[in-house]
């Protein structure tokens, strides 16, 4: 049995997570995230009703779950109840929902920081980021000034920390920015308030996820963004400000590598990007267009249309390479019904030469042409299988494709954005 289990996005992010830890959460004692932010946006669709979570984690739809924001996450606190606030109109209570001490908080200035910097850089260098403060909120946390929760919740020292905090960012806004300053007792008014609201929440989750594993509880890790968008391992600086990999969870949950018993990667079919940043397999035609319209492929948190390419290989594997991956499950094999012909790119083409690992300079990976394999399409009767033997051949031949080139097992597979729009091949938490 495996008890503890990771769900990574093994792509740009906007995989398939939210849906397979939901789907996983039936199973689960308590689901983590582990980094990330609100930048985040998760979809769990049951029954056509679709829930879009942020910072809470997909399992909070399930009442026995405990549902943990660990110290690796960056909480913005008004997102947070905003989100609480929705679920509760649908009937979920989130009584079942915790926050780290150690969790850093995301403050307005760190949002209107990541607005301007943004504003700052050229047309080439702007990173596309989500304007929610996470990498500003990062900074501060590396840079030892952040406010964690344990100390915002402590209204001894919340009031001093937050008066440094606005009076070094004033200088950032008013000074580099020329933009209008922070207002301090506004702010100390708004968040002191917010605060109270967050303690009963506020639990140590390292002894709180350690004493759960000692006792033999299960629990899934749930990534948010993907492999490719890691602070270390992703296309820098066209990434995100933490680890979204496997090796986010010892430092974003307090619990040892030892304690990871699973790695599942979650790709998706094709490729899709939200954001600037290197894409190898991007295609810029009628097929992109027809996946991106047909999947809906619009951001979940800021709308903008997802750049889509064909799967790419090169990318899961290094993927794989990073956070272990164990097991793939596959999400939007539906979407692809329709196209006659597709593609997958198994290695690159450099120089001439062919590789099969994915380059840290953009400039190299500019260079790289994509080697593909062409494989004959489907229809969309797929959404009504449930199991794997009745797919039809070209399916089979997909998959068959994947697992030979990463050497991970596809365990589930996503025929439909619902909960039971899925093929389990394996269960997760079988050995
Ligand atoms: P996440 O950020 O990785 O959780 O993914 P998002 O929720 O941002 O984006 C995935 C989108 O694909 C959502 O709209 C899901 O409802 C949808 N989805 C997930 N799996 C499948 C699938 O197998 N088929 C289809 N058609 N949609 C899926
Ligand atoms: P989920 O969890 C897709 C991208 C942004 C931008 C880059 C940096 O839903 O898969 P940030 O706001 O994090 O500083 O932006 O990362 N990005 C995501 N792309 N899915 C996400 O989350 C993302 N979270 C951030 O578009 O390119
Ligand atoms: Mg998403």
């Amino acid at each position: 049995m495996n008890n503890n289990l990771v769900v990574f996005g093994a792509q740009w992010g906007d995989e398939g997570k939210g849906r397979f830890v939901d789907y996983l959460s039936a199973q689960a004692d308590a689901v983590v995230r582990f980094q990330g932010g609100n930048n985040a946006g998760h979809t769990v669709a049951v029954d056509n009703k679709y829930f879009k979570l942020r910072l809470i984690p997909s399992g909070i739809l399930y009442p026995h779950v405990l549902n943990v924001v660990a110290n690796g996450v960056v909480v913005d606190v008004k997102g947070l109840f905003k989100e609480v606030d929705n679920l509760k109109k649908d009937g979920i209570s989130c009584d079942n929902l915790v926050v780290s001490d150690r969790a850093h908080i995301v403050f307005p200035y760190h949002n209107k920081l990541d607005e301007l910097s943004e504003s700052k850089r050229s047309a080439s260098d702007k990173i596309g980021t989500t304007k929610n403060g996470i990498g500003p909120a990062y900074m501060d946390k590396e840079e030892r000034s952040g406010i964690r929760v344990c100390d915002f919740v402590n209204e001894n020292v919340f009031p001093s920390l937050l008066k440094k905090n606005v009076e070094a960012k004033n200088e950032l806004i008013q000074k580099v920015y020329g933009e209008a300053p922070i207002d301090y007792e506004a702010l100390l008014e708004e968040y002191t308030a917010l605060a109270k609201r967050l303690k009963p929440y506020v639990r140590d989750t390292v002894t709180l996820l350690n004493d759960m594993v000692s006792q033999g509880k299960k629990i899934l890790f749930e990534g948010a963004q993907g492999a490719l968008l890691d602070i270390d391992f992703g296309t820098y600086p066209f990434v995100t400000s933490s680890h979204p990999s496997s090796i986010g969870v010892p430092s974003g949950t307090g619990l040892s590598p030892k304690k990871i018993d699973s790695v599942v990667g979650v790709v998706k079919a094709y490729t899709s990007r939200v954001g600037a940043g290197p894409f190898v397999t991007e295609l810029f035609d009628e097929t992109g267009d027809f996946i991106r319209e047909k999947g809906g492929e619009f951001g979940t948190v800021t709308g903008r249309p997802r750049r889509i390419g064909w799967l790419d290989l090169v990318v899961v594997k290094h993927s794989a390479l990073i956070s272990g991956m164990d097991q793939i499950a596959l999400t939007r094999v539906d979407t692809l019904a329709g196209v006659k012909k597709l593609k997958i790119c198994v290695a690159y083409e450099l120089d001439g030469k062919i590789i099969d690992h994915y380059p840290a300079d953009l400039e190299t990976l500019s260079k790289c042409k994509p080697v593909y394999k062409e494989f004959d399409g489907w229809d969309d009767s797929i959404s009504k299988i449930r199991k794997f033997e009745d797919l039809p051949d070209n399916v089979k031949n997909y998959v068959a494709a994947i697992e030979q080139v990463t050497g991970a097992k596809v365990c589930m597979i996503g025929v439909g954005p619902n909960r039971d729009e899925a093929i389990l091949i394996k269960n997760p938490y079988d050995l």
